[in-house]
C-alpha cells in the first residue's frame, strides 16, 4: 500500500481513519463477508463499517478475531462501526440491541454506534413514530456503560441534526450519508463540519459502481474523457479519483468490495493530490442522484429526504 492512511480526530477525542471498508451487500455467498474483511485488514484497512441489518456481523466478527489471533492487528488498532436498526428505537431497546451486535461481533465494545435512520419501525415494518431524541438517550447510556466509544447518526438531515444537537448531552460525532461525485451534498457536508460532526460517505463510488447499470447515460463520472485523463495522469482508476476527491473535501469514505484487487485499489489513494481544477471537474458530475433513497420509509415520520 502506498501512502499513509489519514485519520481525523472526532469531537469525542477518538481518531477515525478516513477510509473504512464497507460491508453491505444485497446478496453474498457464505463466507464472502469474512473473506472481504480479512483481505481488507491484510491490505491495511483499520476501519470497518457494518450494521445489524446487514446480517453479517458474525462473519465480520470472525474476520476480526482471526486477524487478531494471527497477530496482524490488535483490537486497539481497529475502528469498528455498527448501527442500531430502526426496530429498536425505544430508549430501553438500544442497549440490548447493541449487546446483541457486540455478541455477534465477538467484541466487548465498538468504536462507533450509529442510529441507522431517523425513522422507527416495528417488526412488521410499520411506523412507530418514536422520537429519535428518545433513542439518543439510549445511545448516551451505552457510552456510559462503556459499550461504545463514540455515538453518531446516519441519514439525518439538517433539521434533524439541529434538533438532536439541541437535546443531546453527548454530541453526535458523525453523520453517515450518501456522498459521491454524482451526489456531492455540499450543503449538508458544510452544515455538519460547522457543528463538528464528521461527514462520512456511504456509497462513495455512486454511479461508478457496476452494481448500478440502470443509470448508464447519466454517469459522466464513468464516461467523461476528462476524468480518464486525470486518472491516467496519476496512474489511478476512476474509482480512486472519486474516493480521493471525497478525502480532499474532508469526507471519510466507506467503499465496499468483495474483490481482493479492488479492496486493495480503493485503499491506494493517499499518495497523490488532485489540483483545485481537477476537484472542480469531479464536482461538476453532480446530478443530485441518490443511489439509496430509502423509499421503504418515504411515508414514515422523520423520513429524511
Ligand atoms: N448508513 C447507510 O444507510 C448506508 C447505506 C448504504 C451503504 N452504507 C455503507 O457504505 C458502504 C458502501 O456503500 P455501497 O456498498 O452501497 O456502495 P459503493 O461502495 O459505492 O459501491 C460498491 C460497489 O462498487 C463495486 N466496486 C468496489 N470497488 C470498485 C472499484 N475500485 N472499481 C469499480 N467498482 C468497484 C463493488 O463491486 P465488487 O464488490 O463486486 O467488487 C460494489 O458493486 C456499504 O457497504 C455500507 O457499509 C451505509
Amino acid at each position: 500500500m502506498a501512502g499513509k492512511i489519514l485519520s481525523y480526530k472526532l469531537s469525542s477525542g477518538y481518531e477515525i481513519p478516513m477510509i473504512g471498508l464497507g460491508t453491505y451487500a444485497r446478496k453474498a455467498d457464505t463466507g464472502q463477508f469474512r473473506q472481504a474483511v480479512e483481505w481488507g485488514i491484510e491490505a491495511g484497512y483499520r476501519h470497518i463499517d457494518t450494521a445489524s441489518c446487514y446480517k453479517n456481523e458474525e462473519e465480520v466478527g470472525e474476520a476480526i478475531s482471526n486477524k487478531i489471533y494471527q497477530g496482524i492487528v490488535s483490537r486497539q488498532d481497529l475502528f469498528v462501526t455498527t448501527k442500531l436498526w430502526n426496530d429498536s428505537h425505544a430508549e430501553q431497546d438500544v442497549i440490548p440491541a447493541l449487546k446483541s451486535s457486540l455478541n455477534r461481533l465477538k467484541l466487548d465494545y465498538v468504536d462507533l454506534y450509529l442510529i441507522h435512520w431517523p425513522v422507527s419501525v416495528n417488526s412488521m415494518g410499520e411506523d412507530m413514530k418514536i422520537d429519535f431524541v428518545e433513542t439518543w438517550r439510549g445511545m448516551e447510556a451505552a457510552v456510559k456503560e462503556g459499550l461504545v466509544k463514540s455515538i453518531g447518526v446516519s441519514n439525518f438531515n439538517e433539521e434533524q441534526l439541529t434538533r438532536l444537537l439541541q437535546n443531546a448531552i453527548i454530541k453526535p460525532v458523525v453523520n453517515q450519508f450518501e456522498i459521491n461525485p454524482t451526489l456531492t451534498q455540499h450543503k449538508l457536508v458544510d452544515f455538519c463540519k460547522k457543528r463538528s460532526i464528521m461527514p462520512v460517505a456511504y456509497t462513495p463510488l455512486g454511479l461508478i459502481s457496476e452494481a448500478r447499470p440502470e443509470f448508464i447515460g447519466k454517469d459522466a463520472i464513468k464516461t467523461d474523457p476528462k476524468l480518464g485523463e486525470i486518472a491516467k495522469k496519476y496512474k489511478k482508476t476512476r474509482a480512486q479519483i472519486a474516493l480521493r476527491y471525497l478525502i480532499q473535501r474532508g469526507v471519510a469514505v466507506l467503499p465496499k468490495s468483495f474483490t481482493k484487487s479492488r479492496i486493495e485499489e480503493n485503499l491506494n489513494i493517499f499518495d497523490f493530490e488532485l489540483s483545485e481544477q481537477e476537484m472542480a471537474i469531479v464536482d461538476s458530475y453532480n446530478i443530485d442522484h441518490r443511489c439509496v433513497p430509502g423509499t421503504a420509509f418515504c411515508r414514515h415520520n422523520n423520513y429524511p429526504f
